[in-house]
């Protein structure tokens, strides 16, 4: 029913991943697709693009009011895809996760003062810290047994420091594609309620979960620190609608929400929601769900073949498994370049347009992210150029 393959008739003429790329490399063929920023070289779900066709015939674009549609759309969405159940009063609509997460670090603690993230980590998270003028304390996911966790006794020590008001928590995780078990988020929920620490969760990946693992959000795992949270969501990973800049921030703790709404208030003059971001928010959640479910195999596809092809051809890169969203982490310190080098053997010798681990953070030195949400002859014809330059060097 939906079609996957063909990238033939896709506009992308906007796209700021196709724009990096051409200034990364003037010489780029035609041909070559960038797979770096998350969004995906798919064409939008049907059900979307039909739904605001109809909606443009008839709307008159004034200044928009959500309708409660809009908010009961986000509430059913929650419940069903991650048995959460939500009052439409906690949801805070955004015109994004990022400005958010730039509103919540003004919000929820003091010029100053520590913002704990766990590198690698995506880079906004860092510049809401800094341009807040907020200290960055770093706590490094650390690799064991070849997959990626949190350390919890770094985590303890850095909670005792009372000057470490606020976290930024991913989960899933962007980069490393680790969805957090459930032991692992009690554990880190148990720390953090010992400690005074607000808890930013950035769930914008919520909905891509592969082989079928179920997304834990966060307040979900315990209600007291349910209390101290703020929970990012958003359609627009899961229906690669960023360019319609619509999120959720949802806030179940009354005086953490005022907080919050008065931050964004004061820092983006009460910009309300577009309002053709909103409908296809609304027609995302009621209508394109079995869109996504057709896309997931997709993803975890592109994945097992990513996999296989490095593991079997390209020994000197190896790969962490992505259990969720549809980005892929790679170790290429086995490759022998340091990241400069690294850098410029990908997008001039082998013609790929990653995400260099560096803007990760120190700690993705001498790694790529890949974006696998891309047809597969896109990416199969990605890693011959990989393999061809590994082996030509
Ligand atoms: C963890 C995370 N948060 C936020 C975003 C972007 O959010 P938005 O486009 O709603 O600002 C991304 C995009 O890749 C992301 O990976």
């Amino acid at each position: 029913m939906y079609d996957f393959t063909p990238l033939n008739g896709l506009d992308r003429s906007d796209s700021s991943k196709w724009e990096l790329m051409r200034k990364q490399n003037p010489h780029t063929g035609p041909d070559i697709v960038p797979l770096s920023v998350a969004d995906m070289e798919f064409a939008l779900a049907p059900e979307i693009r039909q739904g605001l066709m109809e909606y443009l015939e008839t709307v008159v674009p004034g200044y928009g009011n959500l309708s409660p549609s809009y908010y009961s759309a986000v509430c059913s969405w929650m419940t069903k895809r991650h048995n959460w159940n939500i009052d439409p009063q906690w949801i805070v609509p955004s015109n994004g996760v990022v400005p958010a997460l730039f509103h919540c670090v003004d919000a929820f603690s003091e010029p100053g003062e520590g913002v704990i993230i766990m590198p690698p980590a995506y880079p906004p998270f860092y510049r809401a810290v800094t341009l807040n003028r907020r200290k960055t304390t770093v706590c490094p996911l650390v690799i064991r047994n070849g997959r990626y966790e949190m350390d919890f006794e770094l985590l303890k020590t850095l909670l005792d420091d009372r000057n470490n008001t606020l976290l930024l928590f991913c989960s899933p995780h962007n980069p490393v594609g680790r969805v957090w078990e459930k032991a692992e988020l009690e554990t880190f929920s148990g720390l953090c309620l010992k400690s005074g620490v607000t808890v930013i969760s950035d769930e914008i990946h919520n909905d891509l979960l592969l082989d079928k693992r179920p997304h834990l959000v966060l307040p979900e795992i315990s209600a007291e620190l349910a209390e101290k949270t703020v929970v990012c969501t958003a359609p627009s990973k899961t229906f690669n609608t960023a360019g319609f800049q619509t999120s959720n921030i949802i806030i179940s703790n009354p005086h953490l929400r005022k907080k919050y709404q008065e931050a964004a208030q004061r820092r983006s003059a009460g910009v309300e929601l577009n309002i053709i971001g909103a409908k296809a928010c609304e027609l995302a959640y009621t209508k394109a769900e079995p869109w996504l479910d057709a896309l997931l195999p997709v993803l975890e596809a592109n994945r097992d073949f990513t996999e296989t092809f490095i593991a079997s051809r390209i020994p000197g890169i190896k790969v962490f498994r992505t259990e969720g969203t549809y980005l892929q982490w790679w170790d290429c310190r086995g490759l022998g370049m340091d990241s400069g080098d690294l850098e410029r053997f990908m997008t001039e010798k082998a013609l790929l347009f990653l995400d260099e681990g560096y803007i990760f953070g120190q700690e993705g030195r001498g790694f790529e992210r890949i974006n696998l949400a891309a047809p597969r002859p896109i990416l199969e014809e990605a890693l011959s150029r990989l393999e061809k330059a590994v082996k030509g060097r």
